[in-house]
């Protein structure tokens, strides 16, 4: 029987679980200020989610330049799919159960700044689910996109996360 806490929802489970139960001790120990440790855990997922996001399309060029089959594009396979698993994909589900617990927390879904902010995140977790997909036909030496798609690719999270820091910063709106 297939361990279910080996698939990806299973680690997601994992992750989430972790995440509501450091959540609920920080409350019980800082009471109010739970608040700015939430925020700083936020803030740190979303570096770990942001590195992997910017490092994969990087990988996904070099492996564009590789031969299917050869031992250089199997290193990239092995790579991609760690820096998938390991990285990105939990440290997206944290920046998201942190990032709605502080909304709800302070009201901020009547901000227009949040609406904004929410509208680049989601976009933000699409292009996620696209890299995933390229990480698994890569995987199959499926891929059909040239090292230039990747490269263009490279710059849109890049540019999301710019939106998004001056959106919860500033808050312009
Ligand atoms: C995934 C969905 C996300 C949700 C629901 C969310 C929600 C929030 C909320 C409610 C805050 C608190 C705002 C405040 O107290 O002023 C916050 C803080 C922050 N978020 Fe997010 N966020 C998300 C994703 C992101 C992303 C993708 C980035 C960056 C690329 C980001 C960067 C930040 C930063 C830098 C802060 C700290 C702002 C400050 O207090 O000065 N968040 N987030």
């Amino acid at each position: 029987m297939p361990n279910v806490l080996n698939t990806p929802a299973g680690r997601a489970a994992i992750a989430l679980a972790l995440t509501a139960a450091g959540a609920g001790l920080l409350m019980l120990v800082f009471g109010i200020d739970a608040y700015n440790w939430i925020k700083a855990i936020h803030v740190i997922a979303i570096i770990a989610w942001m590195a992997a996001m910017l490092y994969l399309p990087r990988l996904f060029i070099y492996h564009c330049d590789s031969e299917p089959g050869s031992r250089q594009s199997e290193t990239f396979k092995v790579m991609e799919a760690r820096l998938t698993r390991i990285i990105m994909n939990p440290s997206m589900v944290i920046a998201w159960v942190l990032g709605l617990w502080l909304a709800f927390q302070a009201d901020w879904f009547v901000a227009p700044w949040f609406h904004a902010k929410l509208t680049a995140a989601l976009i933000m977790s699409g292009v996620h689910g696209y890299f995933v997909g390229a990480v698994r036909k890569f995987a199959e030496d499926r891929n059909d996109k040239s090292a230039r798609h990747w490269r263009i690719m490279n710059e849109v999270p890049t540019l999301l996360m710019i939106a998004i820091v001056i959106l919860v910063i500033v808050k312009p709106f």
